[in-house]
């Protein structure tokens, strides 16, 4: 066997819809060819995020229905702190809705405008949380990290002599706090090393710069950690998480990923003084510190999420179903990001559409493909998502790289619906030559790939 089989059986079922061809074609014309504005209930294997779609047990089912809905002192919110507590080691636990609105809080309290906020890779609403005070959000990964086919163990490191650098030049007053993301989404879900983590930690140290974890997938990354770092082995995944957190002084979570619920999130830390300013701001904008936001169901199903994700032979299934996907696609020549992160595989859509130009948005063509013949959806993450018009020059600008994002939900595909995703990838790339690349039609300011809507080129115009 390739990888461990689901740890877990079947006892309810969500329907899925194989609507036809024609269907599917029709669905996404009327969307404007943008897959985000196709109904999820026309699409059969939906790899858009892996955010918020997680598949919850039984044990999680059954604790919403102990949910305590008391406006203060719930006590689904007192089993979240020790559960909290239990896996970080952190005194202080606030509750929010998602991650973004910990990171709101974080950066509200500790960033002012002018100042630097490093990380490996900034998550988009990482960065945007860091830009609405003012501040710049300095991604510091390492070189391998920036490069799709550099194979290395933790490509989600972070470049220590840069970050030094940085520190020496600026000191606290300029740098107020520094962040790992484990693992590294925005460079493909790749992880961090415990030795890595170690040493930014040192680093922050010499110049009294807190650190913070954004922990969103950090049960997966432990994992990695466990598979690929000398010495942690025969450690359990719990005893590393708890090593990894206690190189921080506190962590974001969206607990919509490693939390294993559909939405939820916390900020967690040891400062006391950090905590009356926390608190202040969340009243004003989430809630009371004892549910931020969420219902008390909420709470319980995140607790009873975060127990769960450090099963082992859960996470040997999620990371080797993740794996096993990438590495059929590459035996059969489907160039892909390497090695395989976490919780997506990354298709190179520009080596697999070399004839496609950047201007045509080879991933956005591939997404349509991939929808339009076999009902599955994935995302762009390349010059649909990220291109821009240089405000200065109004020449186009594209990223370095064209991705094609395929997500894999936690607990919710079988491996046949993997096997069924590799072939009709598989299926693609054997008939690449006859894709044509697309025109925008439309688009907003910003983030446009939401509402974009694009068109296909007429076969002569295709490629020129
Ligand atoms: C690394 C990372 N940080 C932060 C977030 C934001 O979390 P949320 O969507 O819960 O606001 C995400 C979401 O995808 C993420 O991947």
């Amino acid at each position: 066997m390739r990888f461990p089989a689901e740890p877990f059986r079947i006892k309810v079922v969500e329907p899925i819809r194989f609507v036809a061809r024609e269907e599917r074609a029709r669905l996404l014309e009327k969307a404007g060819l943008n897959i985000f504005l196709v109904p999820a209930d026309s699409i059969y294997i939906d790899l858009l995020t892996d955010s918020g779609t997680s598949a919850m047990s039984d044990q999680q089912w059954a604790g919403l229905m102990v949910g305590d809905e008391s406006y203060a002192g719930s006590r689904n919110f007192y089993r979240l702190e020790k559960t909290v507590r239990d896996i970080t080691g952190y005194r202080h636990v606030i509750p929010t809705h998602q991650g973004r609105m910990a990171e709101n809080l974080l950066f509200s309290a500790m960033v002012r405008r002018g100042q630097i906020v490093p990380n490996n890779c900034h998550f988009d609403t990482t960065r945007a949380n860091v830009e609405a005070q003012g501040a710049e959000a300095l991604d510091l990964v390492i070189e391998e990290g920036l490069d799709p086919v550099a194979d290395h163990p933790f490509k989600g490191n972070v470049d220590v002599g840069k970050l030094d650098r940085l520190l020496s030049a600026n000191g606290r007053a300029k740098v107020p706090l520094a962040m790992i993301t484990v693992t590294n989404n925005s460079g493909g879900g790749q992880p961090v090393s415990m030795a890595n983590v170690r040493a930014v930690r040192e680093a922050c140290g010499r110049y009294g710069v807190p650190l913070f974890l954004d922990a969103c997938r950090f049960a997966e990354n432990c994992w990695f950690i466990k598979e690929r770092e000398p010495g942690y082995a025969e450690k359990s995944v719990r005893e590393i998480a708890r090593e990894l957190f206690g190189l921080a002084d506190g962590c974001t979570m969206s607990a919509k990923k490693d939390g294993l619920v559909n939405i939820g999130g916390f900020l967690a830390f040891n400062a006391d003084a950090l905590e009356e300013q926390v608190v202040n701001l969340l009243l004003r904008v989430e809630g009371f510190p004892t549910y931020g936001g969420l219902a008390g169901r909420d709470l319980e199903g995140m607790a009873r999420g975060l127990g769960e994700v450090l099963d082992e032979d859960y996470l040997g299934f999620r990371v080797g179903q993740v794996r096993h996907l990438g590495e059929t696609l590459d035996a059969a020549g489907v160039p892909s990001v390497k090695p395989v992160g976490g919780h997506a595989v990354y298709v190179d859509a520009r080596r697999f559409l070399p004839h496609v130009p950047q201007a045509q948005f080879p991933g956005q063509v591939l997404v349509v493909e991939l929808y339009r013949e076999f009902g599955i959806r994935a995302v762009e993450v390349g010059s649909l998502m990220f291109g821009h018009k240089d405000p200065q020059t109004g020449q186009d600008v594209y990223p370095k790289l064209d991705l094609v994002r395929l997500a894999i939900p936690r607990r919710v595909y079988t491996s046949e619906h993997m096997r069924y995703v590799a072939e009709s990838v598989i299926a693609t790339h054997l008939r690449r030559e006859s894709l044509r690349g697309l025109k925008l039609e439309y688009e907003a300011p910003v983030l446009r790939h939401f509402t974009a809507r694009l068109r296909e080129f007429e076969p002569a115009a295709a490629g020129t």
